[in-house]
């Protein structure tokens, strides 16, 4: 699948999932590249109905800006007790709606906001659909005072870390000043118990591994098709 077919299934998940969205209801907005396509989508109906959201809440600077150049006003998690629905992207998601996210660096706040949520909707293109959770490297964002440690001990666990990195070859600082280690393990064979290791690592703030948070996965399919998962 080329870029141009992939914008294309990504933007018809996220026009699916905008139409979810009701009038005078608190928002929750993910991040990512099929998130952008989202918020224009909700800028549209904006224009084109006068929706209007109670409180919106987002998961990083990118989709903030892009809602405030949209005119929607952004507020902070710690405004709302929960969100009616929030609608984020991932890098991938099985067929038990278990995802790996993280892939934009947001996982820490995308769980906020997720588990601070009463509905959560996932907007994919169909190459990011499996039947186990396989194919893309697990972010794990750490603190940086014993972020060596953290790593070695992963390595020493054959996790397969490796620092994310900027494309000058900086290590990649998180929203919060915290490091990410993507752990290349290919397939997560136990998420479950993966996810129970990660945090009770001391050092670890966050992980990608999103188990048993999504309720519905919008698949939009390259033979035309959007998939609805529950
Ligand atoms: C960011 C995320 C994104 O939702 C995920 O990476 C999907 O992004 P995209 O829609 O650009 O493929 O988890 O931390």
């Amino acid at each position: 699948m080329d870029k141009k077919e992939q914008d294309q299934l990504k933007r018809e998940a996220a026009t699916k999932a905008a139409a979810l969205v009701k009038n005078n209801s608190v928002l929750g907005v993910g991040t990512g590249s099929t998130v952008a396509f989202f918020i224009d989508a909700l800028g549209q109906r904006k224009d084109q109905e006068g929706l209007t959201l109670k409180h919106i809440v987002t998961t990083s600077n990118r989709s903030k800006k892009q809602l405030e150049s949209l005119g929607f006003k952004v507020d902070e998690l710690k405004d709302i007790d929960q969100a009616d629905l929030t609608v984020d992207g991932a890098d991938r998601v099985a067929d038990t709606l278990d995802g790996i996210k993280g892939g934009g660096g947001a996982l820490t706040l995308e769980k906020n906001v997720a588990i601070n949520s009463k509905r959560n909707v996932w907007i994919v293109d169909e190459s990011k659909v499996v039947e186990h959770l396989s194919g893309f490297p697990l972010p794990v964002e750490v603190l940086p005072i014993s972020a060596e440690q953290n790593f070695r001990k992963f390595a020493a666990e054959d996790l397969k870390p490796q620092w994310r990195e900027n494309e000058d070859g900086s290590r990649y600082i998180t929203h919060y000043g915290n490091y990410i280690i993507d752990l290349a393990i290919d397939p997560i064979p136990v998420p479950e118990g993966l996810a129970a290791y990660l945090d009770k690592t001391v050092g670890v703030v966050e992980h990608g591994l999103f188990l048993g948070i999504c309720n519905e996965v919008i698949i939009a399919k390259s033979n035309g098709t959007i998939e609805i998962k529950e």
